[in-house]
């Protein structure tokens, strides 16, 4: 199974969601979060080659239609119900995939066509992918204020896990990170990257 890479913005309670959607909109999370999911790694580009998404059926849920699939990724929702509607256009069929667990979402990677897999949340589908040897990064954005929230990241198990420097962090997704903490109007967050041991 190839390794993959948890993508989270979570509070210090570890809060990642409120009533099923984001909490916060910070712009440049999110334009980190798309970035980072899509930038295929150097040694790999290729045409016809893009990373994977996979997600759970109420964070698929929660993009906005208009924003769904996420473009240039390769698209995997994960969901009980073999016949759930993603209500696709016939031209987004080929970028999207049903699945009835993780892992047959991860089985289903091709790794000629899809280079970096990122598991992307929510907290049911972070939990499950947690437990896998092959999760080898967590990509963390801190939100250092206090939210709000009714969904929760899984505790990051120090002995699994550390801690990167910021060194490490650029040196993952290929391009300079704004360092230290953050602002954005009342909020404040910092760019992390905890590694698996
Ligand atoms: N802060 C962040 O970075 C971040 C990122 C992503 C999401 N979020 C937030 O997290 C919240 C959503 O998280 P969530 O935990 O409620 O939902 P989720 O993990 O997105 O999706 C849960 C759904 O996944 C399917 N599922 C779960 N376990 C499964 C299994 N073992 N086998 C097959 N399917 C399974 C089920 O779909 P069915 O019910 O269809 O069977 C379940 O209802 C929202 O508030 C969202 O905004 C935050």
């Amino acid at each position: 199974m190839t390794q993959f890479t948890l993508v989270v913005a979570a509070t210090e309670e570890l809060g990642i969601g409120l009533k099923s959607n984001l909490p916060w909109r910070i712009p440049k999370d999110m334009a980190f979060f798309k970035k980072v999911t899509t930038t295929v790694p150097r040694s790999v580009r290729a045409p016809n080659v893009q990373n994977a998404v996979i997600m759970g059926r109420v964070t698929w849920e929660s993009i906005p239609r208009k924003f769904r699939p996420l473009d240039n990724r390769f698209n995997i929702v994960v969901s009980r119900n073999t016949s759930y509607n993603l209500q696709l256009e016939d031209d987004e069929q080929q970028h999207v995939k049903l699945v009835d667990s993780l892992e047959t979402a991860f089985s289903s990677i091709d790794s000629s066509k899809q280079a970096r897999v990122f598991v992307i949340g929510g907290a049911q589908i972070y939990r499950l992918a947690m437990q896998h040897a092959e999760c080898s990064h967590i990509l963390l954005t801190k939100i250092k204020s206090k939210i709000d929230c009714d969904t929760f990241f899984p505790e990051i198990n120090n002995n699994i896990y550390r801690l990167a420097s910021h060194e490490e962090l650029e040196d993952y997704v290929e391009e300079a990170v704004p360092e230290g903490l953050q602002k954005y109007k009342d909020l404040e967050y910092e760019f992390t990257l905890y590694v698996r041991k």
